[in-house]
């Protein structure tokens, strides 16, 4: 095993066999040089076996002219590998040293063959990074650097290759061979083995490498593409999984034509093949032609998968689809670039959901996750810009921050230059970078060509991290009917960036009117570039409301003099749906605040606005839905000095039981409100689910024996699993013999489906009771609980890693447990496992006990003998 201690610990740590240089070694984006050597080609040959595969690889290189260093060496990446043989140019040689796990060969001249042969163990793989074995298949993961573990090269995303594979292995096993591009050749061989060879025309980087082989069957279909080319679909699943594969399938065509239609991008293969499997660290994989998926964002159907799965399976079909343009044709130059794809890939499923579904629900959705997982991240000790400066373990760097606070950026381009010009942009774009590794500053240039409109001031968004916080004012002159809009910004110092600089903010804004609630100023758009600034609005002819950040224009906070009667007001009255939604939201935060800090809240002007929501008839059901759920607990603790868990769970208690006693006839009404059949899934039916459930929720708070006879009800009628999972969801917080009969009924009836059971781990590890701790220990101890498939670890030390008043229980028994979780797991999976530290890193934050507790399980983590970099790396900035 290789020693990953960090070089920074003290004497008594460093192993007598220390490895030969420091391992946890920072990579900066300035130093980011041209490779020395290019690959224009790979050809690879694998001879399959889930114990040992044989790899051996054949590589053109040839000197980059663009490169510095002209020395005699190439160094070809590795990571765990050992060479069983070296050629050049076809003849064994020995001219090669091994540093770091990397391979370096003497190398002069200035084009060669290189060949290399190693064998790797899939089986072993617990990492799940390279190629690895999941349930008797074998399948790929490279991006990052997982292609590194399967052979040695120059595995960073700027040296593209055409590939050409060749895999051979045995038939019964493995009947199905995969891998990127077209199969130009297969057939039988000696003993019932068998193989096929695949070519990628497409030149790539090795992350976007997949092989799979496996024994798999294909809901086939086909699309064909606004050229009139003719495209042939699989999903890929185990023969069981057949009849749960159809709504990926449409998804997937659904996708397919909606980037024709609004980016003007057309698949370029005649094979497009998505895999699903079991083990996968993350939700999915865009390999070129080849999407490999975690079968929890494939698999669904009415009986096993909620409505939420169907929305979740629809958006990354899409988002992993539209990486064939925004991350394979035009791919990173470099890591820090990898905002380059992902912010602007998740913007393009953003627009996509939206459209195929209600714009309003999924913006308010994308900020729900938005301010739940990025906000955090941004105010803590974990904060990195968009586009990082620097990282250890670039794994850590697959962040919300990267993924959703650069899709908001891609968002505000869009709306500074109006979807016209934001398409001219994105042409461009394309055009200039096709089968090239670009960076964030080329594609700001694109968008500035093919626009006209200078975005320079913009870019300070990849750089400078931090949630801005816009202060607000208005004022109004009833006599000269002027109103003037008062603005500031500031930005709190994150990690590395104490000073910061006002950025560009656009702020879509409108004024209301208080007397008769119309628009009394209609929206503009307004860029507050300045520390302060005013804007005046004229003709304003009654006292004004202030409708800022308008459909969330800009991912900040803002911080409005508002009194609780305006919100209310501007709950029912704000033409932009998400404005009022938002007026809602911040009407109960400044209750929710106030009682946690002890104060008397001022549950009135709630209580009204919910009742005025349930009630009203112009609203659609997923929008009330919204509307009236509580800020979580979480996003409480983000508005405190000092945090008390407790202090924060009782003023959300109180508040919820407030609105389920004063509005308990509402509630039942919205409860019982008729839905459509199971198995329609229109926004429509969808939203009368989920309200059925967020009022059901809310009944329970008030009056908890009625709420678990309405909700075991639920469960046993329930023809499908929103309402199956709704209802249970309520019972696991209640203290009611309806929760015991409806868990066990649960687990009886889909303990056979892993998906299924991974959703009965999570509901009662998310569960709002004082014994969640205990009940959470016990589930770390059932006999299905495998800390080796990760969906089943998230379900469990994921999901109470969220549980905000669970987690920080008193006795600090929620922090001790993760960490074990956390140490555990790191032994296995690295990646998955540092995934689940940042719960501890806000540390700072709480009260004074809480706050002792969670740093000592912070050092006892850093503290453990060969701990990976992924983990050492985001222990030591959550301490630092
Ligand atoms: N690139 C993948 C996506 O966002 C995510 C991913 C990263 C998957 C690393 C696996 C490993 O679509
Ligand atoms: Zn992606």
């Amino acid at each position: 095993m290789a020693d990953v201690r960090s070089p920074t610990l003290p004497d008594a740590q460093t192993a007598v066999e220390a490895p030969p240089s420091p391992t946890h070694v920072t990579i900066r984006r300035e130093d980011y040089r041209p490779p020395d050597w290019l690959v224009p080609e790979i050809a690879l040959n694998f001879t399959l076996g889930i114990e040992s595969t044989r790899v051996q690889s054949k590589l053109q290189v040839e000197r980059n002219p663009e490169a510095a260093d002209k020395g005699d060496v190439i160094r070809l990446n590795g990571d765990g590998l050992k060479p069983a043989g070296v050629w050049i140019d076809g003849t064994p040689t020995d001219k090669w040293s091994m540093d770091c796990g990397d391979l370096l060969i003497e190398l002069s001249g200035e084009a060669h063959e290189i060949g290399i042969e190693v064998e790797i163990n899939p089986a072993a793989n617990t990492k799940l990074m390279g190629l690895y074995a999941s349930n008797g298949m074998l399948c790929t993961q490279c991006e990052a650097q997982g292609f590194r573990r399967i052979t040695f090269f120059p595995d960073r995303p700027d040296v593209l290759s055409k590939y050409r594979v060749r895999m051979e292995g045995d038939a019964g096993q493995f009947p199905i061979l995969l891998s990127n591009g077209n199969r130009i050749a297969h057939g039988d061989s000696a003993d019932g083995r068998h193989w096929a060879e695949f070519e990628d025309p497409f030149p790539k980087p090795s992350y976007l490498f997949a092989l799979v082989a496996g024994d798999l069957k294909a809901n086939r279909d086909t699309f064909t593409t606004m050229s009139g080319r003719k495209v042939d679909l699989a999903v890929w699943v185990r023969e069981a999984d057949l009849p749960k594969t159809q709504h990926a399938m449409d998804s997937l065509k659904l996708a397919m034509a909606w980037d024709e239609k609004v980016y003007g991008r057309e698949y370029d293969l005649d094979q497009f093949n998505i895999v699903a499997v079991g083990d996968f660290n993350m939700g999915a994989m865009e390999n070129k032609s080849l999407n490999i998926f975690n079968s929890a964002y494939v698999l669904a159907d009415q009986e096993t998968a909620t409505d939420a799965d169907f929305d979740n399976i629809a958006r990354v079909v899409a988002h992993e689809y539209f990486h064939n343009w925004s991350g394979d044709r035009v791919t990173c130059r470099d890591w820090f670039q990898l905002s380059l794809k992902e912010g602007f890939t998740v913007f393009r499923d953003q627009s996509f959901s939206a459209d195929v579904g209600s714009p309003p629900v999924k913006r308010i959705e994308d900020v729900r996750v938005l301010r739940a997982v990025q906000f955090p991240e941004d105010q803590g000790p974990l904060a990195h810009p968009v586009r990082p400066d620097s990282y250890i373990e670039i794994s850590n760097f697959y962040t919300a921050t990267v993924y959703n606070k650069g899709a908001e950026l891609i968002r505000m381009f869009h709306t500074v230059l109006g979807p016209e010009k934001f398409r001219a942009g994105t042409d461009l774009y394309f055009d200039r970078n096709d089968g090239k590794a670009a960076t964030c500053d080329d594609f700001v240039a694109a968008l500035e060509g093919g626009s006209g409109v200078d975005l320079e001031p913009f870019k300070i968004w990849y750089s400078q991290a931090g949630t801005p916080k816009v202060r607000a004012r208005i004022e109004h002159d009833a006599e000269a009917k002027i109103a003037t809009l008062h603005l500031e910004q500031h930005v709190d110092p994150t990690p590395g960036q104490p000073d910061k600089q006002p950025m560009p903010i656009p702020l879509r804004t409108a004024l209301i009117g208080s007397e008769t609630g119309h628009e009394i100023c209609p929206e503009r758009l307004i860029v507050l570039d300045q520390a302060r600034q005013s804007v005046m609005f004229e003709n304003v002819t009654e006292p004004p409301l202030l409708s800022i950040n308008r459909n969330f224009s800009a991912p900040i906070i803002v911080e409005a003099e508002r009194s609780p009667g305006e919100l209310e007001r501007l709950a029912q009255t704000d033409t932009d749906p998400f404005a009022r939604y938002e007026a809602m939201q911040e009407l109960m935060m400044r209750a929710l605040v106030v009682g946690a800090r002890g104060g008397d809240m001022d549950r009135e002007p709630v209580v009204r606005a919910i009742g005025a929501t349930l009630r009203s008839n112009s609203l659609d059901p997923a929008f009330k839905a919204d509307a009236i759920m509580l800020p979580s607990e979480s996003l409480i603790a983000d508005r405190m000095d000092v945090v008390d868990p407790d202090a924060i769970h009782a003023a959300r208690e109180e508040l919820r039981s407030a609105i389920g006693s004063a509005l308990h006839d509402e509630l039942i009404a919205a409860h019982r409100s008729d839905s459509a059949a199971g198995d329609d899934l229109s926004p429509a039916a969808k939203g009368v689910r989920r309200l059925r459930t967020v009022a059901l929720g809310l009944v329970g708070a008030a009056n908890p024996s009625e709420a678990a006879g309405l909700a075991k009800a639920q469960f046993d009628r329930a023809d499908n699993m929103t309402d199956r999972q709704g209802a249970l969801g309520v019972l696991v917080s209640l203290d009611a013999p309806e929760r015991e009969a409806a868990l066990e009924a649960f687990y009886h009836r889909f303990h056979d489906d892993p998906l299924v059971l991974d959703k009965w781990f999570a509901l009662q590890a998310s569960a709002q009771r004082a014994d969640t701790v205990d009940q959470v220990l016990r589930l770390a101890k059932h006999p299905d609980f495998v800390m080796t498939n990760p969906n089943r670890l998230r379900s469990v030390a994921g999901v109470f890693g969220a549980n905000h008043w669970a987690f920080h229980s008193a006795d600090g028994r929620g922090y001790a447990f993760l960490a074990d979780m956390i140490i555990a797991a790191d032994k296995l999976n690295p990646q998955v496992a540092a995934r689940m530290v940042p719960p501890f890193g806000r540390w700072r934050r709480f009260e004074p006990k809480r706050a002792a507790m969670m740093r000592q399980q912070l050092e006892r983590i850093a503290a453990t003998p060969g701990l990976s970099k992924d983990v050492y790396e985001q222990v030591t900035k959550s301490l630092a």
